[in-house]
């Protein structure tokens, strides 16, 4: 921790996270809360609610949520004590300087120098372009059918053919030799000194989500290697997470986000008005990428060149897509290679249908590998089958994998109970999958059980957070050790402490908590939605069952670990009693 408690506690008093958020987003007051429109996801309809009482807030569509700090970390980029500088600028709170560790105060203040030193040659570039020298690249991207808006929304510029020219003018903005080395856009040379990386090309500035200009790529006018030549990694460019096109697309609100392979293809379908569509950054797609969409996204389509390699890494992309957790799906760019010549030939509305026809990538990756076997062989035919059964295995729902089977048995002209066969062999032997049963209820079962345990220890918190009176009566019962998640035990023992003394304060126990996963990780104990209960007796049994269930799990926890760990045959016995007590008593929450 950069800062003393108290102080990061006067700080987050000082900004009432109504305020703060309304400033970014468009509150409405409904009931008790403040409603608006997630800015962390897309939606049409209001599931993002801010609480003036907890000083949260909360989104129940994508699960978001936090503090003051949490919203600044995740609206701005921002680290903890990032966040913690800028709400005490804010709230006109002072920050002692001297709580910065000189390396690390070297380390920001380094990072700033080259957002500062990139944001001015993208400022040089961008001139450029529009001087009488620079006329040769304007003119490219007019032949590239760019008009004005757009090549002002991108920024796109020229790096003229006088390599020291940049470096003179940064030097003359204050900007040191090693510095702009090291920002990737300069390099030494035995005879000219300190040259410009790049030299005679279209320069399209590469933008983190706050519209920082963290890198560069730059592309050759015409036929020459390399076509594109990207900055280098440095401290602010990391190309596994950050995504170009991605300023814009995270507040598109289409429902989707598309997922291109080049700078082109994004500004040419952001200038048709699909500004949802981002790249990658001249290197394959990351899961570090998938990840940062996801916070956006549930659905991403895939618009690939339609040649071999773009399908190689389409195929790859959905691979990752799906370990993300996210739905893909593939865009048919055909008879043209990618998005920029498919709008410049058939136009938005014939993309907009194939968006609509877009393909589910598991039929995508069926059709790729059929075209890799003879289908008028039986022997290959028969492999192919086999192949189809491997990848069924990849679903471990069960009712998912069984929809999937039926749909290719039909595609494909295949027996479905053969080809089910042949699933459950694989599934046997390779143990990817549990052998396949026909669904009797049609009802898969959800939840694992370390899975209900945690909503109910969730649950719990928030009920204790919405009613703080109903403490005094399970105290007795219930401790933070009854909490078998680490995280989950840590709030739950400050929280009880507090409590125990007659405070209060949920929001700032988000603060114990640097990392943006783990405060949104606290924040969703406070914020699990209750079941709505109409009568005392609902509420009382319904109270009654998530404090049962919490304190049964502590109890099988600890008994498991038995013999390990000398502190569980003391949880194991007071478990036990309280189990008993708990299944006599009534506990009413009100
Ligand atoms: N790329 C790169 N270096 C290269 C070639 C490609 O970094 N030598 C990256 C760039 O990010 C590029 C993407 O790969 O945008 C896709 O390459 P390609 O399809 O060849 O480029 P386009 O963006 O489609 O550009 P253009 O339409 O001008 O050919
Ligand atoms: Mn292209």
């Amino acid at each position: 921790m950069y800062y003393p408690d108290e102080l990061v506690e006067e700080v987050r008093m000082k900004n009432d996270i109504v305020d703060v958020v309304s400033g970014y987003v468009r509150l409405q007051k409904k009931g008790g809360n403040y409603w608006g429109l997630c800015p962390f996801h897309n939606e049409k309809t209001p599931s993002f609610s801010v609480s003036g009482n907890k000083q949260m807030f909360h989104c129940f569509g994508c699960g978001t949520g936090g503090n003051v700090f949490t919203f600044v970390m995740n609206y701005e980029n921002y680290t903890f004590p990032e966040a913690v500088k800028h709400l005490a600028d804010r709230a006109g709170v002072k920050l002692p300087e001297i709580e910065y560790s000189a390396e690390m105060q070297q380390k920001v203040s380094r990072r700033a120098r080259l957002l500062e030193v990139n944001k001015e040659a993208a400022k040089y570039f961008y001139y450029q372009l529009r001087q009488p020298n620079g006329q040769i690249g304007y003119q490219y991207l007019k032949k590239r059918e760019l008009n004005d808006e757009t090549i002002h929304k991108f920024g796109l510029g020229y790096a003229g053919k006088n390599g020291a020219q940049l470096v003179q003018y940064l030097r003359s903005r204050g900007f040191e030799d090693d510095l702009i080395k090291e920002a990737g856009l300069a390099n030494f040379s035995e005879r000219g000194g300190l040259l410009s990386q790049f030299w005679n090309r279209v320069m399209f500035p590469i933008q983190d989500i706050n519209h920082r200009v963290i890198g560069f790529g730059g592309r050759v006018m015409g036929d020459g290697e390399p076509k594109y030549l990207n900055s280098p990694e440095t401290p602010v460019f990391d190309k596994r997470r950050n995504l170009y096109g991605l300023n814009f697309a995270r507040t598109a609100r289409s429902g989707n986000i598309i997922l291109c392979e080049g700078y082109m293809d994004v500004i040419a379908m952001h200038q048709a008005g699909f500004t949802q569509a981002v790249a990658s950054l001249g290197t394959a797609f990351t899961s570090e990428q998938a990840s940062l969409l996801h916070r956006y996204t549930e659905n991403v389509l895939l618009a690939y060149d339609s040649d071999g390699a773009g399908t190689k890494a389409a195929l790859r992309g959905i691979e990752i897509l799906r370990e993300a957790g996210l739905t893909g799906k593939v865009i048919d760019m055909r008879p043209y290679k990618d998005p920029d010549e498919f709008m410049k030939n058939l136009g938005k509305e014939a993309f907009q249908e194939r968006i609509d026809r877009a393909e589910n990538s598991f039929f995508f990756e069926v059709r790729i590998l059929e075209q890799q076997f003879n289908q008028k062989d039986p022997e290959e035919k028969t492999k192919f089958h086999r192949e189809i059964a491997k990848k069924l295995c990849q679903f471990k729902e069960e009712v998912e994998r069984e929809n999937y089977l039926q749909a290719i048995a039909d595609k494909y002209h295949i027996n479905f109970e053969n080809l089910r066969k042949l699933v459950l062999n694989y599934a046997a032997q390779t143990g990817l999958a549990t052998p396949l049963q026909r669904p009797k209820s049609g009802v898969a079962q959800k939840n694992k059980p370390e899975e209900n345990a945690r909503k109910a220890q969730r649950l719990l918190i928030t009920w204790i957070t919405d009613s703080p009176g109903v403490y005094a009566k399970i105290q007795k019962y219930i401790s933070a050790e009854d909490f078998t998640d680490e995280l989950y035990r840590k709030v739950a023992a400050r929280l009880f402490d507090e409590l125990g003394q007659g405070k209060f304060n949920p929001a700032a126990i988000i603060s114990m908590f640097e990392d943006e996963d783990e405060q949104r990780e606290a924040a969703a104990l406070f914020n699990t939605s209750l079941p709505e209960l109409t009568t005392a007796q609902e509420q009382e049994k319904a109270f009654r069952d998530i404090v049962l269930a919490v304190k049964k799990n502590s109890y099988e926890y600890y008994t498991a670990k038995l013999g390990t760990d000398v502190n569980a045959l003391k949880q194991v016995i007071e478990g036990k009693k309280a189990l008993e007590e708990l299944s006599r008593i009534r506990i009413a929450p009100n």
